[in-house]
């Protein structure tokens, strides 16, 4: 493909939006429950089954707290994100986890293929990132060719379309640099066509309050607005278009986000 090609100037124009997004998040995320939570993180360790020594590769691995969280469990781990400003803050995270500043999409590891060539990482752990990837089938092959084992923890959508399109517009309207939500079964779909068996999933409903969710994305009050507007508009006359199972109490709006764990294996 050409340099100059319009696809690459898009992937050029999407990877600068990310590191503009979390450069400006990146002292809130830092902080935001949704990442810190102990108890998420335990239950994707277990999830996981990730034994001490491990060697983890933790992709778009932000903040570091989930590497960190690793590395204190006795794994040895190599963190990798697009964005510096969300890597200086994982660099002071843990002293001990070796974090590089990469495009997950072009994993920075020389590899050699071959039957008996062992990988280089027992597993490689994507948290909360899924969905800002341009192309997921280029990500997995990367993960393929570092590692045999992938645990993904991600949002998904509506398994209906038209529900899933008006969930994605307000993602993206909130974070410009979202790329896409799938639904568990699209996801699946391409995980598998990449060659990859799918192992375990695991799906919980955890409710989220539209506030605290604006505040992580340092949104503008106009945008919050819309946004605001679009999920009230979304639940008129009994409806339920984002398929989020919107409610408002009192002006607050909270709704469900479906997160799941999902193990796949390749040979
Ligand atoms: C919502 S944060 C999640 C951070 C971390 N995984 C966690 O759960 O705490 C998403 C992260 O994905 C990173 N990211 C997005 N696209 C990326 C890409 N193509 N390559 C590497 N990192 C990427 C962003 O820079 C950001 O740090």
């Amino acid at each position: 493909m050409l340099h100059g090609s319009k696809a690459n100037v898009r992937k050029i124009v999407a990877k600068e939006k990310t590191r503009s997004q979390f450069g400006r998040a990146s002292s809130l995320m830092q902080y935001a429950p949704w990442f810190t939570d102990a108890g998420r993180m335990q239950r994707l360790v277990r999830f996981a089954e990730i034994q001490k020594d491990s060697r983890v590769l933790d992709i778009a691995c932000g903040t570091g707290v989930l590497s960190a969280y690793l590395c204190k469990l006795g794994t040895s781990v190599t963190g990798i994100d697009i964005t510096p400003a969300m890597l200086a803050y994982a660099k002071r995270n843990c002293a001990e986890c070796a974090f590089i500043c990469a495009d997950a999409e072009s994993l920075p590891f020389t590899t050699t293929s071959g039957k008996n060539s062992s990988k280089l990482f027992d597993l490689c752990i994507t948290r909360a990132c899924i969905h800002h990837i341009q192309n997921i089938k280029s990500l997995l092959r990367e993960i393929r060719r570092v590692s045999n084992v992938l645990i993904i923890e991600d949002t998904s959508s509506s398994e209906n379309p038209a529900e899933a399109r008006l969930h994605n517009l307000l993602e993206k309207m909130r974070d410009p640099s979202h790329n896409w939500m799938h639904s568990l079964s699209e996801l699946r779909r391409i995980i598998e066509s990449e060659g990859y068996t799918v192992e375990k999933l695991e799906v919980t409903e955890t409710n989220r309050e539209f506030e605290d969710w604006m505040s992580v994305a340092v949104v503008d009050s106009k945008t919050r607005a819309r946004c605001r507007a679009l999920l009230i508009d979304s639940i008129k006359r009994g409806r339920d278009d984002t398929g989020l199972n919107v409610k408002v109490k009192n002006g607050k709006i909270t709704f469900t986000h479906k997160r799941f764990l999902l193990k796949a294996s390749c040979a």
